[in-house]
């Protein structure tokens, strides 16, 4: 596919809810510029080495969540005696800030070898590691073309009250080059925040409840599995249907399964065989969302404070949903950007209630319905339930 310029290009779709059976990812011929990847599959090895083998420049996107390096000094404890459940696994250990530092550029390296010329890199740290990796992917030759800050909703406390609640990582996303025509879908994210346009700060709870991968005894599968929001924003921010989304730090997959719902081809790299096992077996799980809800479209007006693409991202309203009115009278689909669909009228809420009605205005948080936890309510029961759910 052509990549768009670096502005205004639509495509997009798909969260925690599914619409349609699983469907074959279909095979497409190699070009010149997109040599074939075997995608849709994860590869246990080291990140580095598993590169080199791959094709220089088959990959679209890439999301990485690297080991933070922690560099715990002992155990933590909670203020009622019980232990923190910190990361302190092997993958996480470095001997030095040098030794961190080499790991880094190699990866980054290998990672822009394998990135098409227009494609992007997004990688997640915190305070303790995203300094020294955004320090290397400059000197790598990549371009920072944002860093976002993902603010969590519900952080771990500060247990022992020496420093400020840590309530936040950051995202930064780079384009290989400094003149790559790289792919935003600035459309599909003004529609996602209710035609505003989206801002570097994103409000997501961390990953809990039952997205939360559970292995024996109900423990948590993996110490930092990522939400799914964060990637569904990530994804359709910047990939479209069919594009190749690698992974090289997979842990349970969470890129490959909002790849596989949104329709995009997927490929994860982890070095742990047994967070590969519990990647297949979530990614096998995930029903990708019906085509007619991937597309997306522009619209102008002013929003309130919590976006409609904030319910969508969340899974409290997913893709595919119906809404009427209150009388039944009109129906409209819910799609991937939080647009609606009503026959040939699309646009935000706002705008679809407003032409069902032959109006010049409608507030979509009153007149939309939707059946939620087994009851009918407006919209805006289902905002409510948000805010309470991000502590708002
Ligand atoms: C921060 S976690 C990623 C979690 C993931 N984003 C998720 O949502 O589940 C980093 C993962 O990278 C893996 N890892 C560490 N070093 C690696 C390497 N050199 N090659 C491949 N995987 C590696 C670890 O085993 C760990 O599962």
């Amino acid at each position: 596919m052509t990549p768009e310029p670096k502005k205004g290009v639509s495509g997009g779709m798909t969260i925690l809810q599914r619409v349609a059976p699983a469907r074959p990812v279909q095979a497409r011929r190699p070009t010149p510029e997109s040599p074939e990847i075997v995608a849709d599959r994860v590869i246990q090895g080291d990140c580095v080495d598993e590169m080199r083998r791959l094709p220089a420049g088959s990959v679209d996107m890439i999301f990485a969540d690297p080991p933070y390096n922690l560099q715990l000094g002992g155990e933590l404890f909670r203020p009622e005696g019980g232990r923190v459940d910190a990361v302190d696994d092997d993958w996480d250990h470095f001997d030095s800030f040098a030794a961190y530092d080499r790991f880094t550029r190699d990866w980054l390296h290998e990672a822009r070898r394998v990135l098409k010329p227009n494609g992007t890199l997004w990688v997640i740290g915190s305070y303790h590691n995203i300094f020294r990796v955004g320090c290397a992917l400059q000197d790598a030759g990549y371009w920072i073309l944002n860093d976002v800050v993902w603010r969590k909703a519900n952080p771990m406390p500060n247990f022992r009250g020496t420093r400020f609640t840590n309530a936040h990582e950051t995202l930064i996303w780079a384009s290989r080059d400094a003149d790559s025509r790289y792919q935003f879908n600035y459309r599909a994210m003004k529609t996602l925040n209710d035609e505003l346009q989206m801002r570097s700060d994103w409000l997501f709870p961390i990953c809990s409840g039952g997205e939360r991968v559970k292995g024996d005894g109900g423990a948590k599968a993996h110490p930092t599995q990522k939400p799914e929001a964060l990637l569904y924003r990530v994804l359709l921010a910047c990939t479209k249907p069919g594009d190749v989304v690698l992974d090289p730090f997979f842990g349970t997959g969470t890129t490959g399964a909002v790849a596989r719902r949104l329709g995009r081809r997927w490929l994860g790299i982890e070095r742990e065989e047994r967070y590969c096992e519990v990647a297949r077996t979530r990614i096998n799980a995930t029903l990708p969302f019906d085509e007619s809800a991937m597309a997306t479209v522009p619209s102008k007006k002013a929003a309130p404070r919590v976006p409609f693409g904030a319910l969508v991202e969340t899974g409290l309203v997913a893709p595919g949903t119906v809404v009427w009115d209150a009388k039944r009278r009109w129906r409209a689909t819910v799609r991937a950007d939080a647009s609606l669909a009503m026959g040939d009228v699309q646009g935000s809420l706002h705008q679809v209630g407003a032409a069902a009605q032959g109006a010049p205005s409608c507030n979509g948080w009153a007149f939309w319905h939707v059946e939620f936890e087994g009851e009918v309510v407006a919209l805006d029961a289902v905002r409510q339930r948000y805010l309470l759910m991000v502590g708002e």
